[in-house]
């Protein structure tokens, strides 16, 4: 190998571990594809006797099981997936009132304002506040029944 050459290759060494070492510094430490935040606020009057619970999750992720006090915030972030197929599925419950809605899902990722997506279960329903408007509207109404 003629010394030119050799430089050239020692160049190019050098110059995919600084492409590879800047990719996996955007991997750990930003979204090469989008961030979003999805809040779910407890809306329910404040003398509902029964608290709001909850049950988050993703294929990857399960968020658990928790219950809000009246007006608290449960929030979580995540960078969405390369393949833009993230969805996030919530379980609510309010006493024997019950619901089951996409919290977050890549084929709508436009819903949400600004990487935020707000929703708020009140005594009526699951409100939304988006992009859509500028104000919460109901998107699913509390379901009943279950055994
Ligand atoms: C809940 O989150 C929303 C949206 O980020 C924010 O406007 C509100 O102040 C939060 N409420 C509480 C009690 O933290």
């Amino acid at each position: 190998m003629s010394h030119a050459h050799a430089i050239r290759l020692k160049n190019m060494v050098i110059i995919a571990l600084v492409v590879l070492a800047t990719i996996n510094l955007q991997a750990t430490e930003a979204c090469l594809t989008h961030d979003y935040n999805v809040v779910i606020n407890n809306g329910l009057p404040p003398d509902s006797p029964d608290p709001l619970k909850l049950h988050c999750r993703s294929k990857n992720d399960d968020l658990g099981y928790h219950e809000l006090q009246v007006n608290q915030n449960f929030t979580w972030s995540f960078c969405e997936s390369l393949l833009y197929n993230t969805l996030f599925t919530c379980d609510v419950s309010w006493g024997r009132a019950y619901q089951g809605f996409q919290a977050f899902n890549s084929k709508n990722q436009g819903m949400c304002d600004g990487g935020l997506c707000l929703w708020q279960p009140r005594s009526d329903g699951i409100y939304f506040k988006g992009l859509e408007y500028p104000y919460f509207l109901k998107k699913f109404d509390w379901l009943f029944g279950r055994p």
